[in-house]
């Protein structure tokens, strides 16, 4: 674990410092170690901030792009960062993902987490065969002997699928396993197989205006021992366009927040439940700033309902 002085001075390595935004220059300066929390079935800590990649690592043919990519992995790692998450239908994302840790010697610290799903959305069957093999391309691409999560992508056909993962974690070849849905008609269907499953994670979207999780995904989570992976903690980038053109409340202060990044992450950082949250970026400087959205304070019940005002008072994007 990082002191407080070493985090800071890691933090603020190969940023421009001139270009150094103060909001999140102070936030740094009040930071301290990384949060962790404790994955449920296991008690192995994870810090509580990652990195996502659906989007950002999709489409990456420029070599500048994988460039930026390689800065935003190895930030998130120096630190002390470790879950990333990707899955086989993120287009190029897991493919240059692993290429980028291997290359940066930093394969065996991240927490690798992709996903499963060869069904077609919807409903349909998975065949079982082609799922065996996108797993073996999963194993290949981050070349690692064991991969520390693997789970459903948008519950695709878990009849067949999860018994695949069963098998690959009782032959000791995952560490973990799950099921993911980001998708509002696949709720009840996460929720059952969350009440009749051993699982050892779910992967879900929770922000501030998005709370649905709150009313039984993230209980039942805490119920059953399920670890939480949050995706989309800024809503879908919808948060952005709420808050343009508006401060940071000073108040936010007094749980070390300075930017809207840290105030989005915080807010979900401080529900139990929650294990990690995976926001993606394409810049070191916001993946810096995501990185102090876990550290310091966190805010407490009576400073959560007075964040989700002021967000509810403001327009829809
Ligand atoms: N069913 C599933 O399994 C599922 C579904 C959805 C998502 N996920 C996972 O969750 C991850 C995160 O969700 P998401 O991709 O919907 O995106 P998100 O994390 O909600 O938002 C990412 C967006 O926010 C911007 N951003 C990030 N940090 C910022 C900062 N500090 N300041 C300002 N802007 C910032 C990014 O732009 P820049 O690049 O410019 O920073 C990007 O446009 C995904 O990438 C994926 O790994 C999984």
């Amino acid at each position: 674990m990082m002191n407080r002085r070493t985090w800071l001075q890691t933090a603020l390595a190969g940023v421009t410092t001139t270009a150094l935004p103060n909001v999140w220059a102070q936030a740094l300066a009040n930071s301290g170690p990384i949060l962790t929390r404790a994955i449920p079935s296991s008690g192995q800590r994870l810090p509580i901030i990652g990195l996502g990649s659906s989007a950002t690592f999709a489409q990456v043919a420029r070599t500048e792009d994988r460039e930026a990519l390689k800065n935003v992995m190895a930030k998130m790692v120096e630190l002390g960062g470790t879950v990333f998450d990707t899955a086989p239908s993120y287009g190029a994302s897991e493919e240059v993902a692993g290429q980028i840790a291997q290359n940066l010697g930093i394969a065996q610290k991240l927490f690798w987490a992709t996903k499963l799903n060869v069904a077609p959305r919807g409903g349909g069957a998975a065949d079982a065969a082609a799922a065996r093999a996108q797993l073996e391309t999963s194993f290949k691409r981050i070349g690692k002997p064991v991969i520390d999560l693997i789970q459903i992508h948008n519950m695709g056909d878990i009849q067949t699928q999860l018994p695949i993962l069963r098998e690959a974690k009782e032959k000791g070849r995952i560490r973990y396993l799950g099921i993911t849905t980001t998708f509002s008609d696949q709720y009840a269907s996460m929720i059952d197989t969350m009440r009749t499953q051993k699982l050892d994670f779910i992967g879900t979207n929770y922000a501030i205006d998005d709370l649905f999780a709150e009313q039984t995904i993230l209980p039942l989570a805490q119920e059953r021992g399920i670890g939480v992976l949050v995706y989309a903690p800024f809503g879908r980038t919808r948060l952005w366009s709420r808050v343009k053109g508006q401060t940071v409340p000073e108040w936010a202060k007094e749980f070390d927040a300075t930017t809207w990044a840290q105030f989005f992450l915080k807010f979900v950082a401080s529900h139990p439940a929650v294990t990690c949250i995976t926001p993606a970026t394409s810049r070191v400087s916001n993946m810096v700033d995501n990185m102090a959205g876990g550290v310091g304070r966190l805010p407490d019940a009576a400073m959560r309902k007075r964040m989700i005002q002021l967000i509810n008072s403001l327009p829809n994007a």
